[in-house]
């Protein structure tokens, strides 16, 4: 990952107000020194959703999910890391740092969709400027697409010949790295760079901000792939991407969402004026495309062929969507008639003969039954068994209640049993639901985590470690592991930076296994918020009595064993002494 600097991240933090930015969103109401929401991240009807104002931190108590704006915003609206940063950044009209530098090993996100951006202009450019345009031309309006739906999808064309784009950005070292990294050229075994589109029609990736982040490729004649797509970037992953969705946004407030295959299909279907339709990049549905959609709309409509891999890729996509179906929320799968594909059923029945095939698109019931009972096995004894067994995992995940019991009484009627009947199988298939919920309750507070959680939640007592020698000493210690580093490291920062609060605090752990764990001990709560400063004192007092405890144990086991070394009887004896030590201090302060 790119480097921002961290303090350029604790600058934006400071200026950032997660009140604020989260109301944008969400209607926060005031309870206490908080505020509450119902979550975004899971569905539920009373608020658990709690935002500290004072902490700069979130916390939903329904389903676990935590941490400061950055992550809510990443969370919130599927960005990457470094887009949130950019776009928190262009909020407070900040420029990103380093902007226009390149490391050799990490290039900076910034500079990657400027590159991409000049790309896209260079392509849309050559559609109407190039000697050669008019092959592409007419082959777009052979496909029946006017200039109209070329621009707001701004279609471009990469000329034959093997350095185009090389040229156009004068093969200077930086830009030729970030033409290779954003997959725009590429490099054979002799180290020779070529452009990697050649001859097609492009069509230009953007994401939901709008900016490029890769391109689809189209052959004009019989070349092979017909379609070649950018490669997986730092700026683009197919999987949690869509094409089209920010045409889709741009054009009208989304009711529901097509999801077709084809970027044709896309542009076929806005040009025949509907214009909700996103199509996959050449992938399967994952469950980021499930989530995505559904952050914008609530009806997602499935475009297949009816043919057995359109049905396949159907089934893939019920899969993922599952355990995303809340209340309110529906998914429905069409089937377009043999050798047809959206663009050509647009194309010879209109709107209006999409829309009627939109109308008979299966809803997840209908669906869900008839690929199972296509896929039970036929010869199993027990075929009622059989047919329940297979459905219930899948109708368990369903976190919508009503749709759940609807599609069990299904179940039953086509097991032909009741739906009391059928009652045991579905207690004993429970746990398939349960372990997919997001482990959220309170995490297990050791004396040494009580530390690390006071700590973050009031920086500022620090100072109290600090000024108690033994502690310090002892917090010092450059061979501290695992967490007893983690609050080593929390405790330096806090001395560093006297005025940092618990949101920056926390950012710092964000690419650090300990992440998790730091967001979970910042929204701790205690029995008793009286005497903090002393409550820390202790527990640290208390850990690091049972360290040494526990060494002087091991080492006193061993000795009964065999001899101690000289080291081990000198740190036996050191040990012991600090154990007096911290034994006397802690009844000081107590
Ligand atoms: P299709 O082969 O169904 O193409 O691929 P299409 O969209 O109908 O194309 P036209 O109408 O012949 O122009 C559907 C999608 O699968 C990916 C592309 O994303 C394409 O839009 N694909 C297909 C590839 O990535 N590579 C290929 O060679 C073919
Ligand atoms: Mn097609």
């Amino acid at each position: 990952m790119a480097l921002i600097p961290s303090d350029f991240i604790d600058d934006l933090l400071s200026r950032t107000d997660i009140v604020e930015t989260i109301q944008q969103h969400l209607t926060l109401k005031k309870a206490g020194a908080n505020f509450v929401a119902c979550c975004p991240f899971h569905h539920e009807k009373t608020p658990s959703f709690n935002v500290s104002p004072s902490k700069q931190i979130y916390k939903c108590f329904g389903c676990g999910a935590s941490g400061n704006i950055i992550s809510f915003i990443m969370e919130y609206e599927h960005l990457t890391f470094p887009e949130t940063i950019e776009q928190l950044a262009e909020q407070h009209g900040l420029s990103m740092p380093n902007k226009n530098q390149s490391s050799t090993t990490q290039p900076h996100v910034a500079p990657l969709y400027d590159t991409l951006e000049q790309c896209n202009r260079f392509y849309q450019l050559q559609l109407r400027r190039h000697s050669e345009a008019s092959i592409a031309i007419e082959y777009l309006k052979q496909r029946g697409i006017t200039g109209e739906t070329a621009q707001r999808f701004q279609v471009g064309f990469a000329p034959r010949g093997w350095d185009n784009l090389l040229k156009f950005f004068k093969e200077d070292n930086h830009t030729v790295k970030r033409l290779l990294t954003t997959g725009m050229a590429i490099k054979n075994e002799k180290q020779r760079v070529y452009d990697r589109f050649r001859h097609r029609i492009l069509f230009p990736i953007r994401n939901r901000t709008g900016k490029t982040i890769g391109f689809g490729g189209r052959a004009i004649g019989d070349e092979q792939p017909k379609y070649l797509n950018s490669p997986e970037t730092p700026v683009f992953h197919k999987g949690r991407e869509l094409y089209g969705m920010y045409e889709a946004r741009k054009a009208s407030a989304l009711t529901e969402m097509v999801i077709v295959e084809g970027y044709m299909d896309v542009l076929s279907l806005a040009q025949h004026g509907i214009t909700q339709v996103v199509a996959t990049l050449g992938t399967a549905v994952t469950k980021e495309h499930v989530q995505l959609l559904f952050r914008y709309t609530s009806k997602l409509i499935f475009c297949f062929d009816g043919d057995a891999a359109g049905r396949k890729a159907a089934w893939r996509a019920l899969e993922q969507s599952l355990a995303e179906l809340h209340e309110g929320r529906s998914v429905r799968f069409m089937f377009l008639p043999e050798g047809e594909d959206p663009d050509s059923l647009v194309q010879a029945q209109g709107q209006e003969g999409f829309k009627q095939a939109q109308q008979q698109a299966q809803d997840i019931a209908t669906f869900l039954f008839e690929h199972i009972q296509q896929h039970i096995n036929t010869y199993a004894v027990d075929q009622q068994a059989e047919l329940i067994q297979t459905a219930l995992p899948f109708i368990n995940q369903i976190p919508n209640a009503i749709l759940q019991e609807l599609l069990l009484e299904q179940l039953a009627q086509q097991a032909k049993l009741s739906r009391t009947q059928l009652q045991p199988w579905v207690k004993q298939a429970q746990p398939a639901t349960l372990t997919q919920q997001k482990n959220n309750t309170n995490i297990a507070l050791s004396p040494l985590r009580t530390t690390i959680s006071i700590l973050l939640q009031h920086p500022t007592l620090a100072a109290t470690l600090q000024s108690n020698t033994s502690l310090h000493t002892w917090l010092q210690q450059s061979n501290l592991t695992g967490e007893a580093k983690l609050i080593k490291q929390i405790y330096e920062r806090c001395l560093a930076y006297p005025d940092i609060h618990t949101s920056q605090l926390i950012e710092r752990w964000r690419n650090h296994p300990g992440f998790d764990l730091v967001t979970q001990l910042a929204e701790q709560s205690f029995p008793s918020d009286a005497q903090l400063a002393q409550q820390l004192v202790d527990a640290l007092h208390h850990h690091i009595q049972y360290m040494q405890t526990q060494s002087i144990e091991t080492l006193l086991a061993k000795g009964r064993q065999q001899s101690l070394t000289p080291e081990e009887q000198h740190q036996l004896q050191a040990l012991i002494r600090a154990q007096k030590q911290t034994k006397s201090k802690a009844s000081e302060t107590t």
